[in-house]
């Protein structure tokens, strides 16, 4: 299996929580490495320019809402994998449905605070990670 990289976001939510290291702690004894991050405050505009293939759904509006509602730690995650370990570690987009002992069944309030985000594909992966670190290596093939 392949070294990759994948972009991940702790939201507002948790951030707000102080568990920034609680969640890191779980990439970290999961094997994934952070190679790059900080914290930032999106605008709306760039809240919406990330979640841009949402944009016809219902939710965006409030998904931008909330994702601009405070500071938000963006960060880079590397290892075995990286992209599908990251996603495991996440647990289900709704907390209600995700896997005991997941991020989002920890951490999570409702299906939209839901604690972090992670990329879903190598595509993915590499456009969301040149979104938040242009020029980085991305890495993942
Ligand atoms: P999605 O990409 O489907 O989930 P994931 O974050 O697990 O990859 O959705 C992106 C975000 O949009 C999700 O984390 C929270 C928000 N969202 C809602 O607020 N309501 C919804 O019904 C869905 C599907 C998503």
């Amino acid at each position: 299996m392949a070294i990759q990289r994948t972009l991940s976001i702790i939201k507002p939510d948790a951030v707000a929580k102080n568990v920034i290291g609680q969640i890191i702690a779980r990439f970290e004894g999961a094997g994934l490495k952070v190679v790059a991050g900080r914290l930032v405050h999106l605008s709306a505009a760039e809240a919406g320019q990330f979640y841009a293939v949402h944009k016809e759904r219902p939710f965006f509006k409030d998904l931008v809402e909330f994702m601009i509602s405070g500071p938000v730690f963006v960060q880079v995650l590397e290892g075995e994998d990286a992209i599908a370990k990251n996603r495991d570690l996440m647990g289900a987009t709704d907390p209600k449905k995700a896997e005991p002992g997941t991020i989002r069944a920890d951490f999570a309030e409702s299906i939209d605070a839901n604690a972090v985000h992670g990329s879903d594909a190598p595509e993915t992966a590499a456009v969301e990670i040149a979104f938040f670190f242009p020029g980085m290596n991305v890495y993942s093939r």
